[in-house]
Order: structure tokens, then sequence, then C-alpha cells
């Protein structure tokens, strides 16, 4: 059962800081600044041969693997990007033996995703997986991969699981990036942000009372936007998909340069916009966009960094701990969590067990 929590969900959430040390624990060389994944079953030399990442998942394992595309073009500058599982297997895909194939799932039971494996090793592709539950179906699909020691998660919502992807997908890269053209300094500086990373996840897990209050005047109203660019646009889809599982509320996520381009014109007083504003290059912009929902009345949260300043926009601030650039988007992804969590609580769902949906699709 859930202890002493209200759900699982609130349970799963507050192991975070605990279950991420866990997936980090052993797999991290901080001599040579570089990943140590001993499943992969990939040699150096494989590893180099690699001219292509493309992920594959359902759900929020295809949004956090769409943070781990960017991660992979980033670190190890390798072209990446994530598709839903279900929408690659049925377009034929075409199948290279350069690419590295990347199957994501929590229950490792998802049919879509377990169907795709099949039909890229059926073509000679090379699969690896990132799954949590061990000895699951698409982890003996797989030629080797990475279990998210997780430990179980029952909730349909997933959240530590879903964390602790995302600090795959960062070893990954810095593994992939460092037979390459990655640096000692930087696998470094990377290696000593992720190790800080569980205490960063536990200062957010902190600020619950203060989420939960924002959270109730979301739950107000009937549609939202989540958005972000770049590095904060998956965490904008997973934080609207998050929010609409649970608070059953239309909750839709955009990149934050495509606002004046067609979203623009539902921003009134009653739909807010939860903003992903990080501290980074592209800070300015964001904030000049929000400029233009705040001229329409439209009420904002904004998901940010302590130096990061909106000046004279009218907005509410959630600020999360910074860690390097590359490794934000899992800070800003964990108040998005709460927000929906507080919302369902407060708008009286069943949390675990959202109505319509499975913790995982077993048939097509
Ligand atoms: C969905 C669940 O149906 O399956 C989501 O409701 C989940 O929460 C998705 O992200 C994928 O599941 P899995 O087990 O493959 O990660």
């Amino acid at each position: 059962d859930a202890g002493d929590h209200e759900s699982f969900m609130h349970k799963e959430m507050s192991e975070q800081p605990t279950t991420a040390r866990r997936v980090l624990s052993g797999r991290l060389d901080e001599r040579f600044g570089t990943g140590h994944l001993g499943g992969l079953n990939l040699d150096p030399r494989d590893l180099r041969a690699i001219r292509r990442v493309k992920i594959l998942g359902c759900g929020s394992a295809f949004y956090v693997g769409q943070m781990g595309a960017t991660l992979l073009e980033e670190l190890a500058r390798v072209p990446a990007d994530a598709e839903a599982a279900s929408e690659f297997r049925y377009r034929n895909p075409i199948i290279e033996p350069e690419t590295l194939y990347v199957a994501v799932s929590q229950s490792g039971e998802t049919i879509d995703t377990l169907l795709a494996v099949q039909e890229i090793r059926r073509k000679g592709g090379r699969v690896i997986g990132l799954v949590n539950v061990v000895g699951s179906a698409i982890a003996r699909e797989v030629d080797g991969g990475i279990y998210l020691h997780a430990g179980p998660e029952v909730a349909v919502a997933s959240t530590k699981a879903l964390t602790n992807m995302f600090l795959a997908f960062a070893m990954l890269a810095i593994q992939l990036g460092r037979v390459r053209d990655l640096s000692i300094a930087d696998g470094r500086r990377l290696i000593a942000a992720l190790n800080a990373l569980p205490e960063q996840i536990e200062q957010v897990l902190a600020t619950e009372d203060a989420l939960a209050e924002t959270a109730r005047r979301l739950a107000g109203a009937e549609s939202l936007f989540f958005v972000g660019r770049v590095r904060g646009y998956p965490v904008a889809r997973e934080g609207a998909q998050k929010f609409k599982e649970i608070s059953y509320r239309h909750a839709e996520a955009y990149q934050t340069s495509e606002l004046k381009h067609g979203p623009l014109a539902l921003v009134s007083p009653e739909v807010p916009t939860v903003a992903i504003v990080p501290d980074d290059e592209l800070v300015e912009r964001n904030v000049g966009a929000l400029h233009e929902i705040d001229a329409r009345g439209g009420p904002l949260v904004v998901v940010t960094h302590e130096n990061v300043s909106v000046g004279d926009l009218d907005c509410e601030r959630i600020v999360v701990p910074k860690s390097e650039r590359e490794l934000d988007p899992i800070l800003l992804t964990i108040p998005l969590q709460l927000l929906a969590y507080h919302a369902a609580l407060e708008l009286g769902h069943d949390i675990d067990k959202p109505r319509n949906l499975a913790k995982s699709v077993t048939v097509e």
C-alpha cells in the first residue's frame, strides 16, 4: 500500500531522490568523466559507429525520449529524435545499420513499443532498452540496455520512472559523447551535476505547499497552455500530459516560439499558461513571448531559475535549483508533477487510476 501517503503517485514522487541515486549508482566513471553502462553490450568501436539515434516510446516515455534526443544531440553531437512507437511501426520505417534504436518503457510491456522493437530487430537493426521492469517483454527482446531501478511504479501517471529515464539518457549521452568530442572536463562537469540532482530534486519536493496553492488556482481553469522552447518544450509536453491525465482539464503544450502562429488567439483571463523559462540562451526571447500573453490578460505561471529576471511581467514564479543547462529539464519537470497532482486532488479525482487510462497498454 501507499503507507503514509494518500496515494501511490504521492509516494512515488517523494521517492525520487532515492530512486534517482539508485539509477546513477555505479554507472559514473569520475576518473574519465564518462558513463559506465555495462548493459549496453556496445564496445567503444560500436559506439563510434553510431551515426544516428532514434528513440521510441509511448505517452510520458515518448516525451522523455524527446528530452533524451536533445541531450544526445547536445552532448554527443549525434543526430537524434524521438517518435511515438505506435506511429513509427505503422509507417514502414527505414531501418539503418548505423542507427542506434532506443526503446523507452517503464513496464516493458507496452504493445506498441514492443512491436516496434520486434520490427526493428526483424530488419536487422540494433535496439537498446530503457526499461524499469526487469525481465519484461521489451527487456527480453532488446540487444542491451539500461535498467531504470526505480522500483515498482503503481500510479498510472509516471513520475519516478520518468525521472530515471531522463538520468539514463544523460548517462548514455555522456558516454556516447566521451568516445567522440566531449572533453574530459565537460564529462566531469556533467557527472558532478548528475550527482547533485537527487538533492536538488529533494529541494523541489520541499516546495510542495506553495505548489499546491498554485495548483488549486489552476484547477479552476477549463483549459490551459504549457509552453517551452528547445530543452523546455518536452518539459511542457510532459507537464500538459500529467495535467490532463489526472485533472481532466484540457492542457495543451506549445513551443513558446509558436504562440503567435495560432494559440495566442485563445489566450484570455480564463486560460492560464504555465511557461518553462530556464536560465539559458533563450531566456530573453522566452520572456518577450510571455509579454504577449500578459498583454492579453492571460494568467502566467513561470517555472524558472533564481537568476532569471522577468521584468515587469505579471506572473507567479516557481523557482527550481539550477543544474548544468543540459540537465535542467528534469528539475523543471518535478514541479509540474506536483501541480498536476494537487489540481487533481482539489478536483477530487482518483489520482492513481484516472478514468479511461491503464498503467500499461498491452493489447493493440
Ligand atoms: C500509458 C500510461 O498508457 O503508457 C502512461 O498511461 C505511460 O503513463 C505509457 O507513460 C507508456 O508506458 P510504459 O510502461 O511503456 O512506459
